[in-house]
């Protein structure tokens, strides 16, 4: 079969458009530091860009890996006894092993210390020094080894580097020198014309602006007698190439410049995801060195802001570095995706909050995903045996239902242009609120309480399965375990479609599908801080109130009563509402729901005060009101050690 790439980057088989391709990278990783958040974040960011686009039929390349020469790595090594590379190589290997961890499918781990790396950084340095556009020269100036660059005296803030907050070396130094200066109108008008070259827009103007300032020719060596951890110039043996140069270059070494395959077929469509504290480099360097080797530019850079921990950046010295695979072992790992990718959004700053983190696992995901699914998946195998049923006519609301669907498809697909992803997830959100409300009016169990309904029952259990089907798609990007799951629990299997394709129209769940009912996907958590609380103690337990008589007593009439149908108070966050068979049929509303779920209190026997006066809340009347005790985690209700009869008093 002969492949082909058009200038767009699509591939082509045998002269027909086939498949896109896109080609995402992260930054390298500086070995001198464990990965932390912030670097879980980008790589999760560009895993979910990557899964996204896989779904929808492109050709992916990610690429991700660690920047190993320089500075600041060679004192870190010292710091901790070793050499540079036996550091580089234990760091590296951490987050090599940290991807899987988070579900990350890069194509590729780069190094810099790879030969394949080395040999590319010395091809291009070459072919610039060839081009007369690097000259040897005098350089003095302050430099910061935290950002491994030459500050001017402007860009210091009371003598310091406004990133590190340090005071930066003076160095005077013999240096190699790339013409940056020469490519900086070309780099203005480039980006003029290309409008979401540097995006979001406010990254572009602060490009803009730092080229409104007079561009100094960028120093690229380091001479060996200083550093000699790194890559030695092919023109110079005594000399290193500076480290961003040699770790920019790591985004053409991925893909196999200059004659892989891969490479001609990714470029075109690069798409570098970083974070704001390297823009210049990625803005202004990288641009102009690509320039100076005649080579395309990327196609966009990506940028987005800082987690930010207790109102500062985070630090070993403060204490405040947050490790992903204590969060992800904590909350697990599709709760951490999700709340990375639903609080940030994308371009600016957020402030990483454990409390929040929890707040959101337990109603976006626990209350309004997970009941979802649980509620759907019981009714379905109580009401259709275990089996997709048949869709009959569909009504007014049905089809209200399948346009809030295809209304969230195109929104997700429309962010992901935009990498406005907490907007994607929003939107995914409004249709599992659609859904849950889609439930409560179409009031499934009460369709299964007369046969006539039978017809109409099935269509609305068809429609919420398809409902999870398309829901199950759309999240995969995000949460990739729990899409499974909810597809598992559909009897979707690789054989079939899964792709952003298949929930462009309704109906894709496939009628007579066996279906299966599965623990609940995300269980309710406690904040940390919260569970640290000491256990309620004696001391706290209200006192037994004195003696009353046994007549007394007798005038309340408990009772075992079965609860046939529960389902939420509408506009009520605590109470539910059952319907209990007690012998008679009672109303009962009660402040448990958010212990229960509805689904999970069908079919159970409970006890009940039977004879108290009937009371209105909400504007339902509940005619009996039921027993729970307090645990340290809510309301447990009281149950039997042996099947008791309904309707029997407690004596
Ligand atoms: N080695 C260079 C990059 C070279 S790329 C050719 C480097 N490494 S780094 O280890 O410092 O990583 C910086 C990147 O890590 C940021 O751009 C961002 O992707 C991620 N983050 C590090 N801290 C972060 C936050 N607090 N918040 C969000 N992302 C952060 O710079």
């Amino acid at each position: 079969m002969q492949l082909s790439v058009d200038a767009g980057g699509f591939l082509k088989r045998e002269g027909l458009f086939v498949e896109k391709a896109y080609y995402i990278t992260t930054p390298i990783y500086y070995v001198n530091a464990s990965p932390h958040i912030g670097h879980a974040y980008t790589t999760i960011v560009a895993d979910v860009l990557a899964r996204y686009h896989r779904l929808s039929g492109y050709r992916v390349f990610f690429l991700t890996g660690t920047d190993e020469h320089g500075d600041k790595i060679v004192e870190a090594a010292r710091g901790a006894n070793t050499t540079p590379k036996e550091y580089a190589d234990r760091i590296s290997a951490q987050f090599r092993n940290l991807w899987p961890q988070l579900a990350v499918t890069n194509d590729y781990f780069i190094r810099t210390t790879d030969t394949n790396h080395v040999d590319t950084v010395r091809l291009i340095l070459k072919k610039v020094y060839d081009a007369g556009d690097i000259y040897f020269g005098k350089y003095e100036g302050y430099y910061c080894v935290g950002c491994e660059r030459f500050y001017t005296e402007k860009e210091l803030v009371n003598g310091l580097c406004p990133d590190h907050n340090a005071a930066p070396e003076y160095r005077e130094e013999s240096n190699y020198f790339f013409k940056m200066s020469k490519y900086k109108d070309w780099l203005i008008e480039y980006i003029k014309d290309h409008p979401d070259f540097i995006r979001p827009e406010r990254y572009k103007n602060e490009v803009l602006a730092f080229l409104r300032e007079p561009l100094e020719d960028l120093c690229i060596s380091r001479p060996k007698s200083r550093l000699n951890w790194g890559i030695t110039l092919p023109f110079d043996e005594d000399y290193v190439t500076y480290v961003w140069f040699d770790a920019l270059i790591n985004y053409i070494t991925g893909p196999g410049y200059p004659d892989g395959e891969k490479f001609r077929v990714f470029w075109p469509n690069a798409q570098h995801l970083i974070a704001k504290d390297i823009l210049k480099p990625h803005g202004i360097y990288w641009p102009t060195m690509l320039k100076a080797a005649g080579i395309e530019p990327y196609r966009h850079l990506n940028v987005h802001g800082y987690w930010i921990v207790d109102q500062s950046k985070m630090s070993k010295s403060l204490g405040n570095v947050i490790k992903p695979l204590d969060l992800k072992d904590t909350y697990g790992l599709d709760p951490f995706r999700y709340f990375l990718l639903r609080e940030m959004v994308f371009g600016l700053d957020s402030s990483f909050s454990e409390e929040s983190f929890v707040q959101r696992i337990n109603s976006d995901l626990a209350n309004d995903l997970g009941n979802l699914v649980s509620r759907t998946m019981t009714m379905a195998m109580k009401y259709c045996a275990g089996k997709v049923p048949e869709a009959h006519t569909q009504t007014e609301e049905d089809r209200l239902l399948v346009a809030a669907a295809g209304k969230a498809v195109a929104e997700v697909e429309n962010c992901f242009q935009e990498l406005t992803l907490h907007r994607a997830l929003i939107a995914i959100w409004d249709f599992i609120n659609v859904t849950n409300k889609y439930i409560v009016e179409q009031e499934p169990w009460r369709l299964g309480q007369d046969t006539a309904n039978k017809s109409r029952l099935e269509t609305v259990i068809y429609n919420l399965l398809e409902s999870l089907r398309i829901i199950a798609i759309l999240v995969s990007p995000f949460m990739p375990g729990s899409a499974e799951k909810i597809m598992d629990q559909l009897g979707i299997t690789s054989a079939d479609s899964q792709d952003f394709d298949s929930i462009r129209s309704w109906g894709g769940i496939t009628h007579g599908k066996s279906i299966k009912r599965s623990d609940a996907l995300f269980p309710r958590v406690k904040f940390e801080k919260e569970r640290e609380k000491p256990e309620v103690t004696e001391k706290e337990i209200q006192p037994v109130k004195p003696l009353m008589d046994y007549a007394d007593f007798e005038k309340v009439d408990l009772r075992v009563a079965k609860v046939i149908e529960a389902e939420a108070v509408p506009k009520s966050s605590k109470l539910l509402k059952l319907t209990i068979d007690m012998g008679e049929k009672r109303t009962l509303v009660a402040g448990i729901a958010k212990d229960y779920k509805p689904e999970d209190l069908i079919g159970k026997k409970i006890v009940v005060v039977a004879n108290l006066k009937p009371t209105k809340m909400m504007g339902i009347e509940s005619q009996a009101m039921l027993l729970a005790a307090d645990t340290e985690d809510g309301l447990t209700l009281l149950c039997f050690d042996r099947e008791p009869v309904t309707g029997a008093r407690i004596r």
